[in-house]
């Protein structure tokens, strides 16, 4: 996991190198600082003992001027070395949310089921943070920690091996306190780092459905589940927190004891019964030692468990990023679509998470280039998981599905959807102007080629009536068009692609029957050479087509024209029936 982490360091490798020396150095010059105080004291204790006469002035300026210059060299590189420890942390998660986002871009539908949009959103902006912090604390803390310890027990103990026991079992006080500090910490984090999960999920599914939320009056119930879920985030929070304020108080109570047994300890061994063995000088710097040691023990402890705390996150992240497309490429890819044939041979498909479910079953099927073919069926019989095999969304898990005559496992992916345009069930538009968005089907595309796209789709006359016609600005998804509007903005965009195969996923539904009869005249007079398939839930949008394919439950029920499977087909005539009934549009 950690290779995998780091493997996105790139150009910050130098500064993640160099931080941990600068602070071995930082903490070196903060073991210096006070044994040079030792002279300086020791010069006065002189005086003061009538060792000497007089205050020599020379002796203590320069161990002053010692202390200044390591002072200032602690400084430089304490400053120098957060500075690079902010940089490569932050540059860390830079490189990792780029590596994140690059990795998704290669997923495939069947990836991107795996995983919930909100959980995506965590992972890329939270997760990211907590390793980040994780990272930036290890490269600080966990060289100039031990280097700090070691250096100021073994400075201890040439003063004095006896206050360097004490220090030690000291320590291991300390250590524990913390540990179980921590032991009772985490979990609270943890825990409250998965609140935060449900607290985005609920955020982004409100704001996302914003308006269907409204129409069905639900603002309160969205409100208290966000309540919920952000009271949630609090508690924990609070859990946590409240044991670390406790632990910092903790903290400095140890250290004052040890400061207490410090002084009684060490005036004992200066006048009292074991005189001589100890100076005042000593004393001093063992104490400021004693506070050195002890953060040591603190900063470790604290790293390790903000390191087990970022564990879970870069566990998420490291999923993400090592999560591979599950459409191999071919080794030899084919750069050209022939043209429109769609064969589907023995064809059996399933999802991946639902592996014992078939949804498509023995699927056999030949369409020439330049069809027209309709397909029919009740939802849920596999219409669109059909069809998203063509544009090679999902594999199939057996048979193939070829495309101008070759398997669509081995095209270059790219040749292959930017000849197979597929109008979503679903579809989306983005931020930005219609134009804009209609040159998603081809970036070069002239204004003239625009605007004869959309007139195809019906789309022209509604566009120009708009204010600023082309020019008009959609709205985050969209959201500045009617439904219908949209539906042809989209037809518009995949026709712009000049596609070999063209594929409307119930993508007419919101479109008035006149319209809709409309924009299969125009395919068939301007595009007489690309394939066309039309799920439709009217009858009436597929009457004409060549052939009409009846879905039922992932397998072909019937194959033929309207004439024949009125006479054939059972389920056609049903659907047929039922529609002319309800007045031959159910949905106008
Ligand atoms: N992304 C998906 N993951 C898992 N199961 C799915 C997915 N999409 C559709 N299904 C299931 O596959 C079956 C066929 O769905 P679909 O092809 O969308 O039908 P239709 O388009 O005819 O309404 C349904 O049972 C549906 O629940
Ligand atoms: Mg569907």
């Amino acid at each position: 996991m950690i290779k995998t982490l780091l493997k996105s360091l790139r150009e910050y490798k130098k500064p993640s190198i160099i931080v941990p020396i600068l602070m071995a150095g930082e903490a070196l010059m903060e073991i210096i600082i006070p044994f040079l105080m030792t002279f300086i004291v020791g010069e006065l204790q002189d005086v003061a003992e009538g060792v000497k006469g007089n205050v020599d002035i020379g002796t203590i300026v320069l161990y002053a001027v010692l202390m200044i210059v390591c002072a200032l060299l602690a400084l430089y590189f304490g400053a120098l070395g957060g500075k690079l420890a902010a940089e490569a942390s932050c540059g860390l998660a830079h490189n990792l949310r780029e590596d994140m986002y690059n990795n998704l871009q290669t997923f495939s539908f069947a990836n991107i089921d795996n995983y919930s949009t909100s959980s995506l959103i965590t992972r890329i902006t939270t997760d990211v943070t907590n390793v980040q912090n994780a990272y930036q604390m290890s490269i600080r803390m966990l060289v100039r920690a031990p280097v700090l310890f070691i250096a100021s027990i073994v400075m201890t103990v040439v003063i004095e091996p006896i206050m360097a026991v004490i220090f030690a079992g000291a320590a291991i006080v300390l250590g524990i306190v913390v540990a179980i500090c921590m032991f009772k910490v985490v979990p609270y984090f943890r825990t409250m780092f998965k609140k935060y999960d449900t607290l985005n999920a609920v955020v982004q599914e409100d704001l996302t459905a914003i308006r269907v939320v409204k129409s069905y009056v639900r603002e309160d119930r969205e409100i208290s589940k966000m309540k919920a879920a952000s009271g949630e985030v609090y508690k924990y929070s609070v859990k946590a927190e409240r044991i670390l304020t406790i632990m910092m108080p903790g903290v400095m109570l140890v250290m004052f004891i040890v400061n207490i047994i410090i002084l009684t300890v060490g005036s004992n061994m200066y006048v009292g019964n074991f005189a001589g063995s100890i100076e005042p000088k000593e004393i001093q710097t063992l104490i400021q030692y004693s506070a050195q040691i002890l953060t040591g023990v603190m900063m470790v402890a604290m790293c390790l468990n903000f390191i087990s705390l970022s564990k879970g996150s870069a566990d998420r992240i490291c999923e993400v990023l090592n999560e591979r497309t599950t459409l191999p490429k071919p080794a030899e890819p084919v750069y050209e679509v022939k043209d429109g044939t769609v064969d589907f041979e023995n064809v059996s498909f399933c999802y991946t998470q639902k592996k014992d479910v078939t949804v498509l079953e023995n699927i056999n099927l030949h369409i020439k280039s330049g069809e027209t073919v309709g397909i029919i069926g009740a939802t849920g019989s596999g219409k669109s998981s059909l069809v998203s095999l063509i544009p090679r969304l999902y594999d199939v898990a057996s048979g193939s599905v070829k495309v101008g005559g070759i398997d669509v496992r081995n095209y270059n992916l790219d040749t292959l959807r930017s000849k197979v345009a597929m109008v979503l069930q679903k579809n989306v538009l983005f931020s930005g102007t219609i134009a804009e968005n209609l040159r998603w089907g081809d970036e070069n595309a002239t204004d003239e080629e625009i605007q004869f796209a959309a007139k195809q789709a019906c789309a022209d006359e509604f566009i120009q009536n708009l204010p600023g016609g082309y020019q008009y600005d959609l709205g985050q998804g969209g959201v500045n068009v009617s439904g219908g509007q949209k539906q042809r903005l989209c037809i518009a965009r995949a026709l712009l692609k000049k596609p070999k195969v063209i594929i409307f996923d119930d993508s007419t539904s919101a479109v008035d029957t006149k319209t809709d009869a409309m924009i299969r005249a125009a395919l068939r007079q301007h595009a007489p050479e690309t394939t066309k398939i039309i799920i439709a839930q009217r009858i009436a949008s597929v009457q004409d087509a060549d052939k009409i394919i009846v879905l039922d439950e992932g397998g072909i029920d019937g194959i033929g024209t309207h004439e024949e499977l009125l006479k054939t087909n059972e389920i056609y005539r049903e659907v047929y029936e039922s529609q002319m009934q309800g007045g031959g549009d159910d949905n106008a």
